[in-house]
């Protein structure tokens, strides 16, 4: 039997209860389609440190190494905000994870459900229909550019953090959106700031040229401003949105609100080959954790995106989606997507939901 190793790094937060409402679904999509999966579970973030000192220790980068993807829930919580920047979950783990594996590509789907249109902040007619993916470079830009910290001058202290891209960054990452915006509806939104910023112009440059070996495939450009405003006034005219490292983690915060919840959002993070680290976007929650009632949608959907991504199981990433789709539309809810007055259930008895769902569509 084909047998997949899967590092799983429940991290902090509302991390170990997502990923606990995860597991079984992911066994039972292997069971269904024919496969086997070996969780190997390490430790990761606030959760690291207490344990073992740090963030990211030395035995979970192996049992990263000797899987196929890593499966991720949250990192960082007030507990461990005193710490020294260098040293907080945030910056010690998630984005030393993403650089050590190369993972420079991050895609972010976004879809508004008929079912939640209630649960969104915009009218139902503009949220109608949304559809679109951001895709962010991951592993550039101010996140990571030198130099980078503070300094002590004479006029008091002096932070800096550097925005740089080079060209093979942007060729990578635009790649990526183009192939994806090939097989959903050819359209690459490019977001910038070039009538400010130097690497914006890089940027444009870049994709322009990369953009001519994709003739299907039609490229728009806005200011970053400007795609913040569109997001919320007309939300449908977009397909793929390329961003920055910066720009990207902003605007699909916005964009998962758009469709109810920011619970809703998975991601996948791919770098050369088909390794990837797979991660809710909401992060790990503090005051909701260890109530049973986070949202387990974006940690199941990140799960469906491993089995598509790394593993090549398309029929079962396609399964624990629809599955996810059955038990909306049955309507369960769990409470932060709850405003339609469905069945507001917690994390465990929307995750069965959504397992007896797979197990029987
Ligand atoms: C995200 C998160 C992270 C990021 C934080 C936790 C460092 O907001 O994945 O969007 O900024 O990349
Ligand atoms: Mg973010």
């Amino acid at each position: 039997m084909k047998t997949y190793q899967i590092a799983v790094l429940a991290g902090d937060g509302i991390g170990p209860e997502i990923i606990a409402a995860t597991l079984p679904i992911l066994r039972a999509a292997a069971h269904k389609f024919g496969f086997r999966l070996v969780f190997e579970e390490a430790l990761v973030g606030g959760a690291a440190i207490d344990a073992a000192g740090k963030a990211l220790p030395e035995e979970t980068l192996t049992v990263c190494r000797n899987s196929q993807a890593i499966l991720f829930g949250a990192v960082g919580g007030p507990q461990w905000e005193a710490l020294p920047p260098e040293k907080q979950p945030e910056r010690a783990a998630l984005l030393p994870l993403r650089r050590t594996f190369g993972l420079y590509a991050n895609l972010r789907p976004i879809t508004c459900y008929p079912e939640l249109l209630s649960a969104s902040p915009l009218k139902a007619e503009i949220a109608r229909g949304v559809d679109l993916l951001v895709v962010r470079e991951l592993t550039g830009g101010l996140y990571f550019g030198q130099p980078k910290g503070t300094v002590m001058t004479d006029r008091g202290e002096r932070a800096i953090d550097t925005l740089v891209y080079e060209t093979a960054e942007i060729e990578r990452v635009a790649r990526v959106a183009f192939e994806a915006a090939r097989a959903r509806k050819q359209f690459v939104t490019l977001v910038d700031k070039a009538n400010v910023l130097e690497s914006s112009l890089l940027w444009r440059k870049t994709v322009r040229r990369i953009a001519s070996e994709y003739a299907d495939v039609q490229l728009g450009f806005l200011y970053v401003d400007n795609a913040a405003m569109q997001l919320i006034r007309q939300p449908r005219q977009f397909d793929v949105l390329l961003c920055e490292n910066l720009f990207g983690d902003i605007l699909s915060d916005e964009a998962a609100a758009i469709c109810g919840s920011l619970g809703m959002l998975p991601s996948a993070s791919l770098g050369k080959a088909r390794f990837g680290l797979y991660e809710p976007a909401g992060g790990s929650a503090p005051d909701i954790a260890g109530k049973g009632i986070a949202n387990p949608s974006a940690q199941i959907l990140c799960a469906a995106l491993l089995l598509r991504y790394s593993l090549g199981e398309e029929k079962a990433a396609l399964a624990i989606e629809s599955a996810f789709r059955a038990a909306l539309s049955d309507g369960f809810r769990t409470p932060d997507i709850a405003s339609d007055g469905g069945k507001t259930v917690g994390t465990e008895a929307f995750a069965q939901a959504i397992l007896d769902r797979l197990e029987n569509p």
